[in-house]
């Protein structure tokens, strides 16, 4: 069932929340990002705060108000959300809901890039992940989840991201489909664990989030 005002199941935990895209600066007036609102991540550190949690919302670039009762960090980029996420360690639960860059520029440019041959090729390289970074290195947390946004394949890819970054759960949606995905309010998604799964119909993100929070408190007990 959903959550209620007295519901505090979560009282007495800590938990981290990621949460929108990250922008990686290509010069002082570019940068590459990606379409994520922010909004899942919102609605899941909104839902734990209700239920009793300490909650620390480390957010990339959005146009979101900071939920009631969270505790918000706001970054820019891969590597300073990375190094936020660790400042807000020791935590009981780490919920990676951002859409980190994979690639940012291997040295972003001190002046505007200059418009000069037919082509422009960027030299980019691999961001930490630091969901799996999460995952190997923090001894205390209870759960580590992951987010995954497919366009195809879901299951598969879902599952995969599961066991090659030790997570306890992943949640995955389909993007790129009319209902759901990174812009829109609502959105369907599955939850994968070693031994189980959980579908979420289309339904709002605060409903959604209140639901998934639901399941986060039986796995944390199972
Ligand atoms: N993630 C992360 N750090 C990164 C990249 C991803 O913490 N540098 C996290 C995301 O927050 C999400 C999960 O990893 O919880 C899955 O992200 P996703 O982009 O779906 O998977 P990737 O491992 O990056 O693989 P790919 O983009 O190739 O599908
Ligand atoms: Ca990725």
């Amino acid at each position: 069932g959903g959550a209620q005002a007295t519901d505090r199941a979560l009282a007495g935990l800590k938990v981290v929340v990621s949460a929108g895209p990250t922008y990686e600066d290509l010069d002082p007036v570019r940068y590459l990002g990606n379409r994520s609102s922010g909004k899942m991540g919102f609605a899941v550190a909104a839902s734990a705060a209700r239920r009793g949690a300490e909650v620390v919302l480390v957010s990339g670039p959005v146009n979101l108000p900071t939920p009631a009762g969270v505790k918000r960090v706001d970054v820019r980029s891969a590597a300073q959300m990375r190094e936020a996420v660790f400042a807000a360690f020791p935590a009981d639960i780490y919920i990676g809901a951002a859409a980190v860059a994979d690639y940012t520029p291997r040295l972003p440019a001190a002046n505007k890039i200059k418009k000069s041959s037919e082509s422009l090729a960027l030299d980019l390289v691999r961001t930490p992940d630091i969901l799996a970074e999460v995952a190997a290195r923090t001894q205390e947390l209870k759960l580590v989840i992951g987010f995954a946004a497919e366009t195809e394949r879901v299951a598969e890819y879902a599952r995969g991201k599961l066991v090659a970054k030790r997570l306890d759960m992943i949640i995955a949606n389909r993007v790129g489909v009319a209902d759901g995905g990174f812009e829109s309010d609502s959105n369907a998604m599955t939850a994968f664990w070693k031994d189980g799964e959980r579908a979420f119909a289309s339904a709002p993100k605060t409903q959604l989030a209140d639901e998934l929070v639901d399941l986060i408190v039986e796995r944390l007990h199972a």
